[in-house]
């Protein structure tokens, strides 16, 4: 008796672990995007095992990228009974989830309930990387599908909710919000009663209007109110009371939800849809430090709608309209990558695309705009060189104009007298979204790196975008910069490369080479705006280094050869990715032996997960694989995307997208969490090289 109950249960365990495998595609990420539109609006699913539950949205919270949960509950009611489809509401049973695949701008979900109905959820986070209006809007949708499954009608009533967690990183503090109709929308806003401008708790920003929309109809409830009072109104009514909490409250103080509720009626095998839109109003972005000394900057989408309501209004109207760029944007991602090296590598590409946007936002106005980026996790910097040059791949492919508007704020900032050294800024504030800059030089200084980063990265865009006045406007401080290579990027002195984390170093292979090749940039930068003589000084000058650097940063007699971490270590290596940049500018500077020779070497470094970043450790960097990767030979480039690809299918890491962790165990180092930077923007290394 006591064993067949066992076997029952045990029967009844396995029928449920079969029926709850979901399958994945193309992979299954560490943390699955959701809603992911910029700095403050980036809210993911963890799915990895160490923190997330394998990538199913029944039965979990999504959380910001921090970790931190931001409360978005989704509830469906099949003949009466209730089951939760997104989230872990309390005492409500979930539904199955059977699929889960992401494109470059959609997550997409399939979930079943009670063997009746079928779920297509999709989270829509748009791109559209030259409209600028759409792009500035810090908005994302969820569109949610529903079919009958076994053929019969179920009578079904659809309800989702958000928490307040969306509005501040502190759950003691206040929450204030409303209700309200516009357009043939309905809205619930939430707001932190006591407004902080420019501020940040635990990454979330302290300011600013939560929206949470649908459109209004007959058939829809809604109603804030301590979540499990609401989500059981729904649970046991399907439906909602129309009415308002009044008693604003801290955000964990019985946890007030803002909830609609629809009722879909008799649901048969062709899908009814409904659409829901959640984003992020705030009129006031950055403070800059700029031309007219420190300065309040707008959003953008301040441009071009009047107001919060104005700017809801026109995203939640305009979903046919985006989605269609969308899935346009998410094609042509998809056949470039797997053009360019197959589907592993169209895996990376459409898991970076969201995350490398999600670290920016349009500022400004229509005639002054600037992409402000922040360097997320590692710190919080504003506009980090260091974090630009690797995200800058995606920028050159989609848009080379989206990088000028990255580099814009530096110049500006330089070029007013706003920082005392000679060498180039790291980054233009401690904090974003404070871009106040360093006037007193003491910013992290990574002199050879940030000014080899500048050069490379202006040469590109005006090659990219036939922008020659951009390079003359700025040739003085352009020339400033180059100066500071000629004296310090052969013999580097002890200082830190973008790899801070690895330390300090003198003598740096690797970033020697970002300075020399720093300098032929500088020769074509000249060249292209006719001034003959300093481009022969400065080709003269990287020809003469790098044919040293050719003796001092390679060990030809090892077997097989290869570059060396620093110079005079012969028994040391790592990855040359700075090597790149020769390919990215067409300056062929360097011999293709050198390329050879690291495409040879590299194999012979390589664990489970990719090739370490130097011989210091056994951690590596995404994005440094993908740069070598992009100009190793074939066999080698596939080995880097395989190898990572099978990463993000693998990893126990559950945080978005990290591009520091341990090869052998595609876990993070010990004590380090990089994780939902830009710098992703970098598995676009192959698709920015000149065709
Ligand atoms: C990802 O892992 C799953 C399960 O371990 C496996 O079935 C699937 O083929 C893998 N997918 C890729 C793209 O490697
Ligand atoms: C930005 O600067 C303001 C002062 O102007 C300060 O109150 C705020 O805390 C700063 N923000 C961050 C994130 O450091
Ligand atoms: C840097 O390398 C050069 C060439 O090998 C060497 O002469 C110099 O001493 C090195 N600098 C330091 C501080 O080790
Ligand atoms: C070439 O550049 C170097 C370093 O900037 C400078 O010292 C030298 O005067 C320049 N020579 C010419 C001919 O311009």
């Amino acid at each position: 008796m006591q064993f067949l109950l066992f076997l029952g249960v045990l029967g009844g365990l396995l029928i449920n672990l079969a029926a709850t495998q979901s399958k994945f595609t193309p992979a299954r990420p560490p943390s699955l995007p959701l809603a992911v539109k910029s700095p403050y609006l980036s809210t993911w699913f963890p799915a990895g095992s160490n923190g997330g539950n394998g990538g199913y949205l029944p039965g979990q919270w999504p959380t910001f990228w921090t970790g931190q949960i931001t409360g978005w509950a989704g509830l469906i009611r099949v003949d009466g009974n209730a089951f939760a489809w997104m989230g872990a509401p309390k005492s409500i049973k979930t539904a199955t989830q059977t699929a889960y695949e992401y494109t470059s701008t959609k997550s997409i979900f399939t979930i079943e309930v009670d063997g009746k109905v079928s779920m297509k959820v999709t989270f829509l986070s748009p791109l559209t990387p030259e409209d600028f209006k759409r792009q500035s809007l810090i908005f994302s949708y969820m569109q949610v599908e529903v079919s009958s499954l076994d053929g019969s009608n179920h009578d079904v009533q659809l309800y989702t909710d958000i928490s307040a967690e969306w509005i501040s990183g502190d759950h003691g503090d206040v929450a204030q919000w409303d209700f309200g109709t516009t357009d043939g929308i309905s809205y619930h806003k939430v707001w932190k009663q006591t407004q902080m401008l420019f501020s940040e708790k635990n990454d979330q920003s302290e300011w600013g209007n939560i929206y949470y929309a649908t459109d209004s109809a007959e058939s829809l409830t809604y109603q804030s109110g301590p979540d499990n009072d609401v989500r059981g109104a729904f649970a046991t009514g399907g439906k909602l009371a129309n009415s308002k909490d009044s008693n604003f409250r801290a955000i964990s103080s019985n946890w007030p939800v803002f909830a609609h509720a629809v009722n879909l009626g008799s649901v048969g095998s062709s899908a009814t849809s409904t659409l829901f839109s959640i984003g992020l109003c705030q009129e006031e972005a950055i403070q800059f430090l700029g031309k007219d000394g420190l300065a309040v900057l707008p959003s953008l989408w301040k441009s071009y709608f009047s107001d919060d309501l104005a700017a809801l209004s026109f995203f939640h109207k305009d979903y046919s309209e985006s989605s269609t760029l969308s899935s346009q944007l998410d094609d042509k991602i998809s056949r470039d990558s797997i053009a360019a090296a197959g589907q592993d590598y169209l895996t990376l590409t459409s898991l970076a695309a969201r995350q490398a946007f999600g670290a920016v936002q349009l500022v400004g106005t229509a005639e002054k705009s600037y992409l402000f980026l922040k360097e997320i996790s590692s710190n919080g910097n504003t506009q980090t060189v260091d974090v630009i040059y690797p995200a800058s791949p995606i920028f050159m492919y989609l848009n080379p104009e989206l990088l000028r508007l990255l580099l814009d704020p530096h110049f500006e900032n330089q070029e007013s007298g706003h920082y005392p050294n000679k060498w180039a800024i790291h980054d233009l504030g401690t904090h974003y979204p404070n871009a106040t800059g360093h006037p007193d030089g003491n910013d992290e200084p990574m002199p050879l790196e940030e000014c080899g980063n500048n050069l490379v990265m202006v040469l590109a865009y005006a090659q990219r975008s036939k922008n020659t006045d951009y390079l003359r406007h700025h040739y003085p401080i352009l020339q400033q910069w180059a100066e500071y290579l000629v004296e310090d990027s052969l013999y580097p002195s002890e200082q830190l490369s973008t790899d801070d984390f690895a330390g300090h170093l003198v003598n740096q292979t690797n970033l020697a080479l970002k300075g020399i090749i720093g300098l032929e940039a500088m020769s074509q930068i000249s060249s292209l705006i006719g001034e003959a003589n300093d481009a022969k000084n400065y080709t003269s000058i990287a020809h003469d280094y790098i044919t040293k650097w050719i003796d001092l940063g390679n060990n030809k007699n090892a077997n097989p050869a290869h570059s060396i971490l620093n110079y005079g270590n012969p028994n040391t290596h790592g990855l040359l990715y700075n090597l790149y940049n020769d390919r990215l500018l067409g300056t062929n500077l360097v011999p293709d032996s050198i390329y050879t020779q690291q495409s040879a070497f590299y194999p012979t470094t390589k664990a489970t997960y990719g090739v370490p970043l130097d011989t210091r450790n056994q951690y590596t960097k995404s994005d440094w694989e993908v740069f070598v990767a992009a100009i190793s030979s074939q066999e080698t480039r596939d080995m880097f995307i395989s190898d990572l690809a099978k990463w993000v299918n693998e990893t126990s890491t559950s945080k978005p997208f990290t591009d520091l962790y341990e090869t052998a165990t595609g876990e993070f180092p010990a004590g380090i969490e990089f994780k939902a930077r830009p710098v992703m923007g970098g598995m676009f290394a192959l698709l920015a090289l000149p065709k």
